[in-house]
């Protein structure tokens, strides 16, 4: 406990020295002094460890332009370094850092890592990240390497711009720990420019069982795709990239896949997919063309580092040279697995040319910055290629063998939300017992032209004949109808919705023992929809589900989520887009599909389907969510009381005439 007590300059000569020590021993031919360096001596606090040392130092920072007088908008530049140290007795497998930042930091750089979502710098880190090692993912133990620093640590050097704080105080991160399952940290200690805590393995975690030690257990997530190299030769290898869908809402449609190459690769034959560029003037001019120099790159697929790999359309299903993959080739759409199991993973295959000095059969590195995106679909976030255990493929020759990949990673997905990204699809509401529909909320998609329109008013109710036309088209029936219904007309009116699909949710009836519901999806853009789903949060009403009549319905297996999922019955699977109006001069028709679904009460008998339990708290369309009203359609008190006491005073007089007629 001593060791702490040192005075903060001799902590602070100690790590410059530290610093200078591992420059020296990284530069290999070092004209170095007469004497070897004394071995340095630990950062403080590690002596004391036994497990997994990380530390955070802080290494200063530069007033930024512009000079504000508000200290807390200021920027700085600021530099810092994070070490990772496997100071126990087990290799630590793809290390994951995580460090709280909390000064609104942007990183601009970080050496010896990448930041876990996989996302290009500038990266806004104010809440924190994951680092992973890349190139160095594995730490091993000092007892394997016989204490060779740099196998068992790993240094990230951070450069970056973070917000406020005025010195002398020092801007430190929050925490400090490392995220790898199985491990625990204490808070981080934080002394002055420096804080370091050691991490312990869980007594209590029970590691997940796995065949072989050699890699990192899989992970699981939303999207799951795996990178798995299966012949390798000397300058080049053939990899195969399958993508599974994991999520039960999941999905893309005309998936485009990215990633970023670290040494210059170059891919020369594809199968399964494309590339969108065929540029080839990015071997031709680069390393690539410096280093083959007699190689024919005119067949070459794509020379770009960041190439865009789409699916192809069915039609190369049966293409001798391009297709003939399982899973391949179906114009990228990828479904969820409750939907058809074999639309739920896609394949496809490539073979990259690699220059030195990773010509060798075994130099492999894989891309990195995976990112994938569909049209209409959820947002997913990527992770770094993590190194796992070879994948094994069934023998395709049917003989019970199987063929095991060179090498594996695997890259996992989750959907994220995405604050700036807007829906692409609103729900509207409506009621038998309400002559007004509550329509999609004013801009729920995005408001590209707000001079024209006011984007903060409060969307207009809507006569129900004006659902079936296009917004632009539906001005005159508002006006008139808040005019019937003596509504306020803001000025100028309310924005449109600019969804390209949108959903009604209509409670058309609602007896003693059960209640429906008519829902009906309007496809707003001229592409149509192939193989849609629907799935709609019934908090209330979920487990009186009964049944759907054109649409195919049922209930996401697990039963928490309380969300039913609709799509077309066999044949009318397809959402045709918004056509024009048979005759000329009349307003475009959008595409349409239309179901009741029925509910029983008797599973939920304090149900009030009148007073919002009717209407569903989340809905989604082919995996996105919908943006829905902040209320619903209500039932007029007065006109309800009214009712009930000319129906009292009738059931009197009845009553009375009856007792007088006997
Ligand atoms: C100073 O900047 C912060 C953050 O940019 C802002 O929230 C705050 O209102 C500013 N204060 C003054 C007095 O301008
Ligand atoms: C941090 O989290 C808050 C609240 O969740 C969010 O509003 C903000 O945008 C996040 N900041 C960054 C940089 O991700
Ligand atoms: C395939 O997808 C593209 C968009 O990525 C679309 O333009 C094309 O019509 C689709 N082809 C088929 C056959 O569906
Ligand atoms: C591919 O070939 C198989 C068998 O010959 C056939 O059944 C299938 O329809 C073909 N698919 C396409 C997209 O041409
Ligand atoms: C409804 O969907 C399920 C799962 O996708 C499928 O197995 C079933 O055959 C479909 N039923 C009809 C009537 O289309
Ligand atoms: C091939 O490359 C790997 C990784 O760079 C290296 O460890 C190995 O020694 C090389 N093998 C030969 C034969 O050069
Ligand atoms: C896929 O990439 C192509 C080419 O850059 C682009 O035209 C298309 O809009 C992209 N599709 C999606 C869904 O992002
Ligand atoms: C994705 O989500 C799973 C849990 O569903 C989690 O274990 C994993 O770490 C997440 N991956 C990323 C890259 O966020
Ligand atoms: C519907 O709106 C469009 C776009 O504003 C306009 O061109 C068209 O004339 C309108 N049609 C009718 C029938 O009002
Ligand atoms: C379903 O419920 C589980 C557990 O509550 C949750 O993790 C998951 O995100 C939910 N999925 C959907 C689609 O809401
Ligand atoms: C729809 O009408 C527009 C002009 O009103 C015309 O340019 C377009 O070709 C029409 N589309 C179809 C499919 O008839
Ligand atoms: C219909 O619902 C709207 C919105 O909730 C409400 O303002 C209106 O008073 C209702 N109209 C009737 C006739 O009940």
């Amino acid at each position: 406990m001593k060791a702490l007590k040192i005075p903060c300059i001799l902590i602070h000569v100690a790590l410059i020295l530290l610093c200078l020590r591992t420059q020296i021993c990284y530069g290999q031919d070092y004209p170095d002094a007469e004497s070897p360096p004394a071995p340095p001596a630990p950062p403080p606090g590690q002596d004391l460890c036994n497990g997994i040392f990380l530390t955070y130092n802080f290494m200063g920072r530069e007033l930024l332009y512009p000079h504000l007088k508000n200290a807390s908008a200021q920027a700085w530049a600021f530099k810092a370094m994070a070490t990772v140290v496997n100071a126990g007795s087990e290799e630590l497998k793809a290390w994951k850092l995580f460090v709280g930042f909390r000064h609104r930091e942007i990183l601009v750089s970080a050496t010896g890592a990448t930041i876990i979502d996989g996302g290009d710098f500038p990266a806004a880190v104010g809440n924190g990240t994951t680092f992973v090692g890349n190139p160095q993912a594995d730490l091993k133990t000092a007892i394997e390497t016989a204490g060779d620093y740099p196998q068992i640590s790993a240094q990230i050097e951070i450069k970056g711009t973070q917000f406020g704080v005025k010195p002398p105080t020092i801007p430190m991160p929050k925490s400090l720990k490392l995220v790898n399952d199985g491990y625990l940290c204490p808070a981080a200690k934080n002394d002055g420019s420096y804080m370091y805590t050691c991490c312990k393995k869980d007594p209590k975690f029970k590691a997940p069982p796995v065949k072989s030690t050699k890699f990192a257990p899989r992970q699981n997530g939303d999207l799951l795709l795996s990178y798995d190299v299966m012949q390798a030769y000397g300058n080049n290898y053939l990899a195969q990239v399958t993508m599974e869908n994991e999520h039960p809402l999941g999905r893309l449609d005309h998936w485009n896949l990215t990633w970023e190459w670290q040494n210059n690769e170059f891919i020369s034959q594809m199968r399964g997919a494309f590339t969108h560029k065929k540029d080839i003037s990015g071997c031709l001019y680069g390393p690539a063309g410096k280093y083959y120099k007699e190689f024919d790159f005119s067949q070459v697929v794509n020379c770009e580092k960041k190439p865009i790999i789409s699916d192809l359309p069915a039609t190369y299903f049966n293409d001798t040279k391009l297709g003939k993959l399982p899973y391949c080739c179906r114009n990228g759409s990828l479904l969820p697995k409750l939907m058809d199991e074999s639309k739920a993973t896609s394949v496809f295959q490539l073979t990259v040319f690699k220059l030195p000095p990773h010509d060798n059969r075994t130099a492999l590195v894989p891309p990195m910055k995976w990112q994938i995106r569909g049209d209409l679909n959820p947002n997913y976030r990527c992770g770094p290629p993590i190194r796992v255990e070879p994948t094994e493929f069934p023998d395709p020759s049917g003989l019970q063998s199987t063929t095991t990949a060179v090498a594996s990673w695997q890259v996992v997905c989750n959907i994220t939300k995405s604050e700036i990204k807007q829906s692409s699809c609103c729900v509207s509401f409506s009621a038998y017992y309400n002559e007004s529909i509550i329509p999609c909320p004013t801009c729920a998609c995005g408001c590209p032209d707000p001079e024209k329109c006011n984007p903060k008013a409060k969307a207009m109710l809507l006569p129900s004949e004006a659902l079936l036309v296009p917004f632009s088209n539906r001005t005159n029936k508002v006006v008139a109808w808040a005019g019937l219904k003596h509504l306020p007309i803001p000025k100028p009116l309310p924005c449109p919705d600019n969804c390209g699909v949108s959903i009604n949710w209509h409670v058309s009836t609602d007896y003693k023992d059960g209640w429906t519901a008519r829902v009906t999806l309007f496809n707003w853009d001229t592409l149509p929809f192939e193989d849609w789903f629907l799935a709609v949060k019934m908090d209330k009403a979920f487990d009186g589900y009964e049944n759907v009549y054109s649409f195919n319905g049922t209930r996401l297996p697990n039963k928490e989520n309380k969300t039913l999922f609709f799509q077309g019955l066999e044949g009318l699977n397809y959402l045709v887009g918004l056509t024009n109006g048979t005759r000329p001069g009349e307003p475009q028709v959008p595409g349409k599909q239309q179901s009741v679904i029925s509910f029983l009460k008797k599973k939920t008998p304090n149900i009030d389907v009148q007073r919002g339990d009717g209407f569903p708290a989340k809905v989604y369309f082919n995996g996105e969510e919908c943006a829905l009203p902040k209320d619903f359609p209500k039932r007029d008190a007065a006109h309800k009381s009214a009712v009930n006491i000319v129906l009292i005073i009738f059931i009197t007089v009845l009553t009375f005439v009856l007792i007088q007629d006997r």
